[in-house]
């Protein structure tokens, strides 16, 4: 009876991760989403507690449940502290957490595997022939080489990302030598599953190799291409939670696993293919890290700026205002000054839209989730694809902390390390405006053309401060 009940419970949490995923995918329901794959996880852990073994002793649930307790408010308190730019550096670390788990059930198992009496081993082979053994195996060596690598590989991103190791650091041959230690690692374990040559000393070795590896593959990649990084990452964990679930065959763990690791690599794919650049390029490339070809050295034409008045009056007479939020706007937290923008223009009869670009910021959705905390509405915010032809008929766009979105080097400069890279075509309004603090470059180190078009004024400041000031003379305007 408790063995049916508990494969309802997985079959639940199994069902709820796949429709909060699903609902994940709208900004609309995705909170909503979030807590129903949460409520399906806690069915599934309170499930294993309680039905999964008849004779757990108190001590054990008083230690799971202090555990539990422990991580929880860890957890919640850093979930609730943490500021959205800071939100790739709390992914990096969860996402570690999970490798590390999958890593140390591998570690546990394969004592329980080796300190096995004869019987059940018997057993064991009986109900599932040699293959069980061999299966459960190779179910415990991938869940120890992935965990490990995806557990020391989110620490180095980590760091990278607040800043301690701000640098790539790349040993002569990086690339070899990591392809190498990659390969050595398989071969080990291949080499102990084949001849049964099994130890925990070995255990450990394999361990200690797979963290190293961690390291070493993290460490050469520049800073800037964490999210990327961290995506790939946090698709090992998947996987190697996945091999958890087929070890201990059970269902929900193997249904979580799975999805963390094909929407990891989706989201990886996605990220690189909305960037122009493969996957190699991330891993063995140095995007943001040097100084990039296209620097602005070769850059011809005078920087304007404008004033608040001047600006205030030219928003005031458009007709049509379109706004690009970047990564500046998140560093400002100007998502609530700017919605009172919108809603002073749109009082005066300006109509007024969003240009999201699918890699603004620094985490996918980074632009959307940051509007929608200053509650602008979801049918105002419009892909690139639809907005770019819209752009000639806007009067004004108003770029806030956004640089490489909008940088026409993507289009026109061969030599550009974003060439190829899609953006939003703002050149081809009336009047563009760019806020930032200074002329300095964004995410990809490179100078930007656009501040360079005729019909681009500056609006230097920080987004918050220029934007205030931009609303208060708007409002001097009745
Ligand atoms: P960036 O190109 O990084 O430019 C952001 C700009 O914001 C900077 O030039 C900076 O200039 C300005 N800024 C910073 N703080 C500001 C403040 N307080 N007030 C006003 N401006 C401020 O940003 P983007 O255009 O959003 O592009 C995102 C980049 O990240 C792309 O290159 C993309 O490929 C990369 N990336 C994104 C993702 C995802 S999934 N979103 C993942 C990986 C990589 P100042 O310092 O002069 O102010």
């Amino acid at each position: 009876m408790k063995n049916h009940l508990l494969e309802i419970c997985y079959l639940i949490g199994s069902v709820t991760f796949i429709i909060g995923l699903k609902m994940m995918g709208n900004a609309k329901t995705a909170r909503k989403g979030n807590l129903i794959g949460a409520f399906g996880m806690t069915l599934a852990i309170l499930g294993t507690i309680f039905l999964h073994d008849n004779n757990v002793p108190t001590l054990i649930y008083v230690l799971i449940f202090t555990a539990i307790a422990i991580g929880t408010i860890i957890g919640w308190m850093t979930a609730v502290k943490v500021q959205m730019t800071k939100m790739p550096e709390l992914v990096s670390i969860f996402n570690g957490m999970g490798g590390a788990c999958a890593a140390l059930i591998s570690l546990i198992e394969i004592d329980h595997m080796l300190h096995m009496n004869p019987l059940a081993m018997a057993a064991m082979v009986l109900t599932g022939g040699q293959g069980a053994i061999i299966g459960s195996l190779i179910a415990i060596f991938a869940g120890l080489i992935i965990g490990s690598v995806s557990f020391s590989g989110s620490i180095i991103a980590f760091l990278k990302l607040n800043g301690t190791m701000n640098k790539p650091v790349r040993l002569p041959y990086y690339n070899i030598i990591n392809t190498v230690i990659m390969f050595g690692l398989f071969v080990f374990a291949g080499y102990m599953i084949y001849s049964g040559n099994v130890s925990m000393p070995l255990m450990y070795i394999l361990f200690a190799a797979a963290l190293i590896y961690g390291v070493m593959f993290v460490l050469p990649i520049g800073g800037a291409d964490m999210p990327v990084v961290i995506s790939l990452l946090n698709s090992f964990t998947g996987l190697a939670a996945a091999c958890g679930g087929f070890l201990y065959d059970n269902k929900v763990m193997l249904t979580g696993g799975i999805l963390v690791g094909s929407a990891g690599t989706l989201l990886t794919l996605v990220m690189c293919k909305a960037m122009n650049r493969p996957l190699s390029n991330v891993i063995f490339g140095a995007f943001g890290s040097s100084t990039a070809a296209g620097s602005g050295a070769d850059l011809k034409g005078t920087i304007k700026d404008i004033q608040v008045s001047d600006l205030a009056v030219l928003m005031n007479y458009s007709k049509k205002v379109v706004i690009v939020p970047g990564y500046g706007l998140a560093v400002a937290q100007a998502q609530h000054i700017i919605k009172e923008l919108e809603d002073l223009l749109e009082e005066r009869g300006v109509e007024v839209k969003y240009a999201i670009h699918p890699v603004a910021g620094r985490m996918p959705g980074h632009m959307n989730v940051l509007l929608a905390e200053s509650n602008v509405s979801y049918d105002k915010l419009v892909e690139m694809e639809e907005i770019n032809p819209e752009f000639e008929q806007t009067d004004v766009v108003l770029v806030v902390g956004a640089n490489d979105v909008v940088n026409p080097a993507a289009k026109t400069d061969p030599s550009s390390p974003i060439y190829g890279m899609p953006i939003l075509e703002v050149d081809k309004a009336k009047h563009i405006i760019v806020n930032k603090r200074s002329m300095n470059a964004g995410y990809a180190g490179i100078d930007n053309l656009l501040f360079y078009d005729p019909k681009c004024s500056m609006f230097f400041g920080d987004a918050k401060k220029a934007l205030t000031e931009l609303v208060a003379e708007l409002k001097t305007m009745d």
